[in-house]
């Protein structure tokens, strides 16, 4: 596996070990399939296992605004001051889950998806009380991005069954391992409830209540202003997803009764860096500039994609396809997106909301001082003839 894809992986990770972060409530935002979409034909009775972290707020939101009753199931540790009115169902999915027992929903959504045999687990409990169960994978079950607008059918990673046994916890799960246990998830699901399950594989989620930062930096990065390090060309494809349009999506499932294997993302091809950050200026308005320097350059500066400059990476080698995977499927059935502005704009406005010490370091993204070396190693480099601003 190519180191870059490793640091995604690793980054994606870091997000998911950061539970219980304990993130002051964000501005829900009304839920864009609440006024886009016609109403339900029925209401439901959904679960969630999970729901107070980040996508899972969202989906709680997503549902509550179409209607349906939703149940939450987690232990409590996690933003518990959430949802105060619904009802909330504790238990430990590594340990005692029995308080799903005796009850009936007509599909439950899983977000907590590391473990195969945890999922295996939930899946076969609830197999006789649910109708639907849908599995929040990822993007990452690819072990690589070698194919220009990779669908649903391309291969995904696997992991020997010693290995997969060592995973206890998610807490085993590295960047190494992540696709592969993921993929695993989705058939262990598929084992214990047969052609009644939805895997949904997200590319990069971003927006409001992110705790990972890794859109977020950009929006905030640019609102401050000043010569702005940019990653690559303009023309760079990068593809992530509202967290609030995958949310509503994943309710058109339930309600549709999709089911099946679904890449979640924007259009294959259609962000490039230089459209996201002019969406990240429009939104922060201000007067921050643009300067684009060539990945070889930061290569050698040791800049990493991801890490130092996230949502992009060059796409070469087995990345070629990279911001290029295809969600046509998953746009027949519904996935629907809001303006690139919009993201920008409501996660800039989120993240702002939160406290002092908590904007005061973002967790993804070059610092401003090692920034402000690479942009003058690369003033210094280029003749002043050949200015690479936008
Ligand atoms: N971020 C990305 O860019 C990205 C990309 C692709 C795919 N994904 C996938 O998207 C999903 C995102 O999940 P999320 O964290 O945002 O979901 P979430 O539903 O908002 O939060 C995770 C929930 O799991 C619960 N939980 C944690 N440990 C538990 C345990 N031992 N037993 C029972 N419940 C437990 C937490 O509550 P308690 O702590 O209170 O138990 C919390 O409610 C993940 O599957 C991730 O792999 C993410």
């Amino acid at each position: 596996m190519r180191s870059t894809r490793r640091q995604f992986l690793r980054h994606t990770l870091a997000g998911a070990t950061m539970l219980g972060a304990g993130l002051p409530p964000s501005p829900l935002l009304p839920a864009l399939a609440a006024r886009s979409a016609p109403p339900p034909s029925r209401k439901l009775k959904l679960l969630i296992l999970g729901g107070t972290r980040f996508l899972g707020p969202h989906t709680v939101e997503a549902a509550l605004a179409r209607g349906h009753q939703m149940t939450l199931f987690n232990r409590g540790k996690t933003n518990p001051q959430l949802f105060p009115k619904l009802e909330k169902l504790r238990g430990d999915r590594y340990g005692d889950i029995s308080a799903l027992r005796g009850r009936t929903w007509d599909a439950v959504i899983d977000t907590f998806t590391y473990v195969p045999r945890v999922v295996e687990r939930s899946a076969r409990l609830l197999a006789d009380a649910v109708g639907q169960y849908v599995v929040i994978s990822s993007i990452s079950v690819y072990p690589n991005y070698k194919l220009i607008g990779m669908d649903e059918t391309a291969p995904v990673a696997t992991l020997p069954p010693e290995q997969v046994a060592k995973v206890k916890t998610h807490r085993d799960v590295t960047g190494d391992n992540y696709g592969a246990l993921k993929a695993l998830c989705e058939q262990a699901a598929e084992r214990a409830m047969p052609g009644r399950v939805t895997n949904i594989r997200p590319g990069l989620i971003v927006g409001p209540r992110d705790p990972s930062d890794r859109f977020t930096y950009w929006p905030v990065r640019v609102s401050r202003g000043g010569e702005v390090l940019a990653p690559g060309t303009p023309r760079d494809f990068v593809q992530f997803i509202d967290v609030r349009d995958l949310a509503a999506w994943i309710v058109t499932c339930v309600e549709n009764r999709i089911v099946g294997i679904y890449n979640a993302d924007a259009p294959a091809g259609s962000i490039t860096m230089g459209r996201m950050l002019a969406a990240c200026k429009d939104a922060a308005a201000g007067n921050a500039t643009c300067t684009w320097v060539p990945a070889d350059f930061l290569a050698r500066h040791k800049v990493r994609p991801w890490a130092d400059m996230p949502v992009w990476s060059p796409a070469v080698g087995d990345d070629i396809g990279f911001g290029r995977v295809s969600t046509r499927k998953a746009v027949k059935c519904g996935l629907k997106f809001r303006p690139l502005v919009d993201t920008a704009r409501d996660t800039l406005r989120w993240f702002r909301s939160l406290p002092a010490k908590r904007r005061g370091h973002l967790r993804a993204g070059i610092t401003p001082e090692r920034e402000k070396q690479v942009l003058a190693a690369w003033h210094t480099h280029t003749p002043a003839s050949a200015p690479a601003r936008g």
